[in-house]
């Protein structure tokens, strides 16, 4: 096996084991954290309520570094569902409040963070840059697009980012942050 080959199988095994530990229900032995909890979206405090609650999971968890880029990533998860989600049909409440539920589990080395919604359709998850990093640095702010940065920020801070329909209706859009030296953010090998 080449060196280029053994790179991508160990990097191909080790997202195997990322997503076992992201899929499998955890066990209580296991020394993970763990942290539900529900905000609503017509709650003025709702993303400040999500950056306290991150930072204080993690801050419990020991797991400081990563506070800053993961609260920018909940800031923009939870932003998205205020500003976009639109529950379905069947769920929505006339005169209720939009549900935001939020996970963290950090089990043992990553730490997935899901934010779910009441509405089915998928988040627009930007595919490729619309500019290379060398080139937008040359930009003024002015001809960059006023929107459309949120994912784009979750999918430079976190290891990846994606989305999965939930069996009642609305979906949950996942990241992970790959802990004590993981190639966070990097691209495949
Ligand atoms: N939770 C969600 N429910 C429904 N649609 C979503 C959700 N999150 C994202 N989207 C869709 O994906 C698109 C891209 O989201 P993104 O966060 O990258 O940009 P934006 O929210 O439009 O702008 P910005 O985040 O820069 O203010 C959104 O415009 C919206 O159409
Ligand atoms: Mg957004």
């Amino acid at each position: 096996m080449g060196t280029r080959e053994a790179e991508q199988y160990e990097y191909l095994a080790s997202e195997l084991d990322a997503y076992t530990h992201w899929f499998a229900a955890p066990d209580p032995y296991s020394g993970g954290f763990f942290l539900a909890f529900t905000l609503f979206a017509e709650f003025s405090d709702t993303a400040r309520t999500a950056r306290d609650m991150t930072a204080s999971f993690l801050r419990g968890a020991g797991a400081d570094q990563i506070v800053g880029d993961a609260q920018l990533v909940v800031s923009e998860l939870v932003g998205n569902v205020v500003n976009h989600a639109m529950p379905d049909h069947r769920l929505a409440r006339p005169g209720g409040c939009r549900r935001i539920d939020v996970t963290f589990k950090m089990w043992p080395k990553w730490l997935f963070i899901g934010v779910a919604d009441e509405d089915s359709t998928p988040p627009m998850l930007p595919v490729g840059e619309s500019f290379a990093p060398q080139l937008a640095g040359e930009l003024s702010e002015a001809v960059l697009p006023d929107s459309g940065r949120g994912l784009l920020i979750a999918q430079r801070l976190a290891t990846s980012v994606w989305w999965t329909p939930e069996d009642k209706g609305g979906k949950t859009v996942w990241c992970r942050f790959d802990l004590d030296g993981g190639s966070e953010g990097e691209p495949l090998p």
